[in-house]
């Protein structure tokens, strides 16, 4: 991405506030590592801002839980400032203050408003600049404006604003107001930092807040002005679970209907579970009820059928996957089939054209092109050549208790029904095993090898032993 610097604008820094514990969400986890979509909503802040400035120059305010919440963002290149105590966001950004002094102008976004949209951040920076003011806001009316900032304009028509009001400090003629701060900004960086250090905490809080920069700038004689967005729900932030829910819910309806646009068929979308992340190719049809989780991408003309979920995998072309299969870390092949009720579990790695049937689980294995385990096996740790057929009920005893062993497997060989694979062993390419077999000793190519009590045949002992119960000679 450009950096800052070699932009013709002015360098600008988004500082985004992370601090704050989310005590109405009446959970252990910090709020801004709460999830929509699959992934924390401190995230989609920063990949929003990072679309606009390069992320040296996202700088995250973080407190509550500062190492958890460091820890699951840090791979985005952020910058970060601890605000051990959180004592309000005006006490965030004097924490921030250093971060951002060499910054003509910056952005605030709070980390718990995940669907802000680069766009957004764009327009409001340039109305700022256009504007030439101290500090700008983001407005919007609400049809219910409980509990937010309100906005208290110079006059009526006036782009100018006088002050923000907390909903706690509104005078009762000014709680009909419904044009409220939706707690996203952009600041001048000199005037801000000169009047920062005049925050009080003369409030029902106790805290620094923010939003009386409005008033303490305006007073000073700096230009402070409202952006009215007329988009309010990509600005809510969530405080409940229940708001959570709510956004999670809109944001999948997003991705749900980008798939859609791009050409992929989903019934009952509202019924899916589809991840922010997630690519499909045109022509792949996703029936009711499926989750596609994670960094999961299909290809296109594939069928995903009712009940399966689906996480950080890669499949190819034309892959049908049939109902109720679970699929993790995994990758499948064009043409290849899945399922119903087969678990594919990580680092599994299905070829081209390959059949895994029912019941079948596997676990670190591959399986070549046309290679086929059809039903109730578990392959672990296993190697299974091209066109190789396992039948019904294989299992790859890949455990001793203590370590983990591989079984080779090589191409067009046929393994009987009912087969144990003591590993480590190795078939050999075009080998036969025998159904019920125990194999525990390599087996060459081309080979028949069968490990397993003889047959024993007693004529007419069935006969005889109803015979005998018919005379009463036998109790059972
Ligand atoms: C804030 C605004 C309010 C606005 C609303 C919009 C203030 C005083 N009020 O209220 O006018 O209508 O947003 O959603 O700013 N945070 C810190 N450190 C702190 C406190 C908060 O980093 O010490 C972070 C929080 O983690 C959160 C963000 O700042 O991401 C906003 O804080 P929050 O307590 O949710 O503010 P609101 O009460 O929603
Ligand atoms: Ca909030």
């Amino acid at each position: 991405m450009e950096s800052n610097q070699e932009k013709s604008q002015p360098a600008t820094a988004i500082v985004i506030m992370a601090a704050g514990k989310g005590t109405r969400l009446k959970s252990k986890r910090p709020k801004v590592l709460h999830e929509i979509g699959g992934k924390p909503l401190l995230q989609h802040v920063i990949a929003a801002a990072s679309k606009v400035v390069a992320p040296h120059d996202v700088v995250v305010v973080i407190g509550h839980q500062a190492d958890l919440v460091r820890a699951a963002v840090e791979q985005t290149g952020v910058r970060f400032v601890e605000q051990t105590e959180q004592r309000g966001t005006g006490h965030a950004i004097q924490c921030a203050a250093e971060s951002i002094a060499g910054y003509e102008n910056f952005v605030v976004l709070s980390g718990d408003a995940p669907l802000v949209q680069p766009a957004t951040i764009e327009a409001l920076l340039k109305f700022h600049l256009e504007q030439r003011a101290a500090m700008t806001l983001v407005s919007a009316d609400l049809p219910d404006p409980m509990n937010y900032g309100r906005v208290i304009r110079k006059s009526a028509a006036s782009v100018e604003v006088e002050a923000i009001i907390e909903q706690k400090c509104l005078e009762p003629d000014q709680l009909a107001l419904r044009e409220i701060n939706m707690g996203m900004y952009a600041f001048k960086t000199a005037p801000l930092l000169a009047h920062l250090g005049q925050l009080k905490t003369e409030n029902p809080h106790g805290e620094y807040y923010l939003t009386d920069m409005a008033r303490l700038l305006q007073t000073a004689g700096e230009r402070v002005v409202a952006f009215k967005s007329d988009d309010f729900e990509q600005l809510l932030g969530v405080n409940t679970i229940a708001e959570l829910a709510a956004l999670d819910a809109s944001l999948r309806g997003q991705t749900a209907r980008r798939l859609m646009d791009s050409g992929v068929t989903i019934f009952k979308p509202e019924t899916c579970v589809i991840d922010t992340d997630v690519e499909v190719a045109a022509d792949t049809v996703i029936e009711p009820f499926v989750q596609l989780l994670g960094q999961t991408r299909i290809g296109a003309e594939a069928r995903i059928r009712s009940y399966t979920v689906i996480e950080n995998c890669t499949l190819g072309d034309n892959v049908l996957v049939r109902q109720s299969c679970v699929l993790s870390d995994s990758t499948v092949g064009n043409g290849a089939s899945i399922g119903p009720f087969a678990h594919l579990r990580p680092g599994s790695e299905i070829g081209e054209s390959a059949h895994v049937g029912n019941f079948v689980e596997t676990k670190k294995a591959r399986l070549g092109k046309g290679a086929k385990a059809s039903h109730l096996t578990y392959l672990g740790d296993a190697d299974v050549g091209e066109g190789t057929n396992i039948g019904a009920g294989t299992i790859t005893c890949n455990y001793d208790g203590v370590n983990k062993h591989q079984t080779h497997i090589g191409k067009n060989a046929f393994v009987g029904s009912d087969s144990t694979l003591v590993a480590p062993v190795t078939v050999g390419d075009g080998a036969y095993i025998g159904a019920g077999s125990c194999i525990t000793k390599d087996v060459p190519a081309d080979a028949l090898a069968v490990g397993r009590g003889r047959q024993v045949i007693k004529e007419n002992w069935a006969a005889e032993r109803r015979a005998r119960r018919e005379t009463g000679n036998v109790h059972s």
